[in-house]
């Protein structure tokens, strides 16, 4: 017999959720609360009206409807102690319980809690009072320049000052203007880290920890990571700079301790941890812990999931996740870009329509909605981060070219989204391609050797009209000399890859050109040589 199920949230993250666990042969239906225009009457997913914060109604809708799991995609139902009342009640309900969501809904406990535990994050102090965080921030012998409301903010509660001026003007912001309300009663003021930031989960029962494969979420607005904070603009994963034996440590040395942490302290966490780190000079650090899964980083690590959400989220709550331990794909990539309103992460307007929609499945790719409804029969915008579009495919590279077609065949009025999402994994890949001349099996002094011995031979082939010596990059051969009118052959003579099948130009200019093209792969290639 098939079960239904009931996934907690209306964002890219949960359409992302219901795709997966729709995928299961266990599972007919999945329902979404509140949901979004993506996950209304979609195959086995459709929306549910039913309220998620008065969880009596909740539960009572779940023994009704024989919903057979919980599925919460979003921190704030976490903290309220969703898991706690359903699973009180008998619903089976997947995540931690209030208490143990603090890792994320407390900044104060978070970091209290990685250093009694030796789990490396940045150094830090909690203020309640503004004069005492600004005399810290003034005094302290470290960059302290991060300011955080220590509660939920959306993702939104931290501001990275670039002088102490800034860090103070920021704590005034948070604790008198209240900027981000009672989530700024307390706030952490942190060492500024400097390095890339990058997204390990993993799933745990309390006790055995299953890494997933690490992703990169880009945070701020704007391309080269300028502009505002936001929840997140795109992502990709794997990221190729987390090596298998990196992840393996940060797996033991921050996954695993916090779990352990956490089962020692008699809290035990059970569910999705995120673990946000800055790979520093000194290894990495922690940022920051979420209690679920990221968005839109949900959206390119379950892709990549080959076993059953379903079996998977189960054995974890049944606390049998070492005999089930999740297969994740070796030989896929996949790119998410997020597409949002003009105003945001501040006001925008809702209700513009979207399409493109039929162009974007033609070209294989999956659109994850998030801030969209369904009005007159239309799908528009009814939120900020509008949608998520993400291709699948072997390697990043396509998946970053794929995903990039897909953002230009989605239209609404306004619409915002990065250019450059995936680019710190193109630079590494460049980098660590090691494009040496050397290593691409060309030796270069046994070549010069050889050119000075063969130049007198070459010499003695020339004939009227060539303009080539061994040796250069390119040749010319002015066919006027052979009884041609005009045309000027080109022939690139030197380079590793970088010749032109005899091509010939009338122009000068393109003649020029050509040659450009030749020399420029040639100090391209040196350069990364
Ligand atoms: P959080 O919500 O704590 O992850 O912070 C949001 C974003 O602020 C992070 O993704 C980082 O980009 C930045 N951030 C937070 N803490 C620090 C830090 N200590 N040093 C540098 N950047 C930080
Ligand atoms: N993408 C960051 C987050 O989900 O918190």
């Amino acid at each position: 017999m098939a079960d239904r199920v009931l996934v907690i949230g209306g964002g890219g993250r949960e359409h992302a959720l219901a795709w997966k666990l729709a995928q299961s042969p266990h599972i007919k239906q999945v329902l979404v609360a509140p949901g979004n225009a993506g996950t209304a009457n979609n195959g086995k997913i459709s929306n549910s009206a039913i309220s998620i914060s008065n969880h009596a109604a909740l539960i009572q809708f779940c023994k009704d409807n024989e919903i057979k799991l919980v599925v919460v995609g979003p921190e704030v139902p976490l903290a309220a102690g969703i898991v706690d009342d359903l699973t009180g009640a008998g619903v089976r309900c997947f995540g931690p319980t209030a208490k143990a969501a603090q890792l994320e809904s407390s900044k104060s406990f978070s970091k209290a809690f990685l250093d009694r535990h030796g789990i490396p994050t940045a150094r830090w102090k909690a203020f309640t009072n503004p004069k005492e965080a600004c005399s810290f921030i003034t005094s302290t012998d470290f960059p302290a320049l991060v300011v955080k409301a220590s509660g939920l903010a959306a993702g939104k509660g931290v501001i990275v000052a670039t002088n102490k001026e800034g860090a103070c003007k920021a704590v005034h912001e948070i604790m008198q203007d209240k900027t981000f309300g009672a989530a700024g009663e307390t706030v952490v003021v942190e060492e500024l880290l400097v390095g890339e930031e990058v997204s390990c989960l993993c799933f745990t029962d309390g006790v055995t920890v299953a890494p997933m494969p690490p992703a990169q979420d880009h945070k701020r607005l704007m391309d080269g990571d300028q502009g505002p904070n936001t929840g997140g603009m795109g992502a990709y994963c794997p990221a190729p700079q987390i090596s298998k034996d990196l992840l393996l440590k940060i797996r033991d040395s921050i996954l695993q301790k916090a779990v352990d942490g956490m089962k020692e302290e008699g809290v035990p966490y059970i569910g999705v941890l995120y673990a946000g780190l800055m790979l520093t000079n000194d290894g990495p650090k922690v940022l920051e812990f979420n209690c679920r899964f990221g968005d839109p980083e949900c959206q390119v690590i379950l892709p990549l999931l080959k076993s059953d959400l379903y079996e998977v989220i189960q054995a974890t709550i049944k606390r049998e996740l070492s005999s089930s331990m999740p297969v994740w794909s070796e030989d896929s990539a996949a790119m998410t870009v997020v597409m949002a309103c003009e105003g945001y992460p501040g006001n925008y307007a809702k209700g513009l329509e979207i399409t493109g929609f039929s162009e974007a499945k033609e070209l294989g790719l999956e659109v994850f909605h998030a801030g969209t409804a369904i009005k007159d029969g239309k799908v528009v915008t009814n939120g900020g981060r509008v949608l998520t579009v993400t291709a699948i495919k072997k390697d990043l590279m396509s998946a970053l070219e794929e995903a990039n077609k897909g953002v230009a065949a989605i239209r609404f009025k306004g619409a915002i989204y990065r250019k450059d999402i995936g680019y710190r994994a193109i630079a590494f890949l460049s980098n660590s391609r090691g494009l040496t001349y050397k290593n691409s099996g060309v030796d270069i002094a046994a070549g010069n050797t050889l050119v000075q011995k063969i130049k007198p031979l070459a010499a003695a082939t020339t004939r009227p009209g060539c303009n080539a010596e061994l040796g250069g990059f390119a040749g010319l051969f002015d066919l006027k000399a052979a009884g041609y009118k005009d045309p000027i052959l080109v022939s690139g003579t030197d380079g590793v890859g970088t010749k032109l099948k005899a091509p010939s130009f009338r122009h000068t200019k393109s003649i020029i050109m050509a040659l450009t093209t030749l020399c420029h792969n040639f100090f391209s290639l040196q350069q990364w040589g």
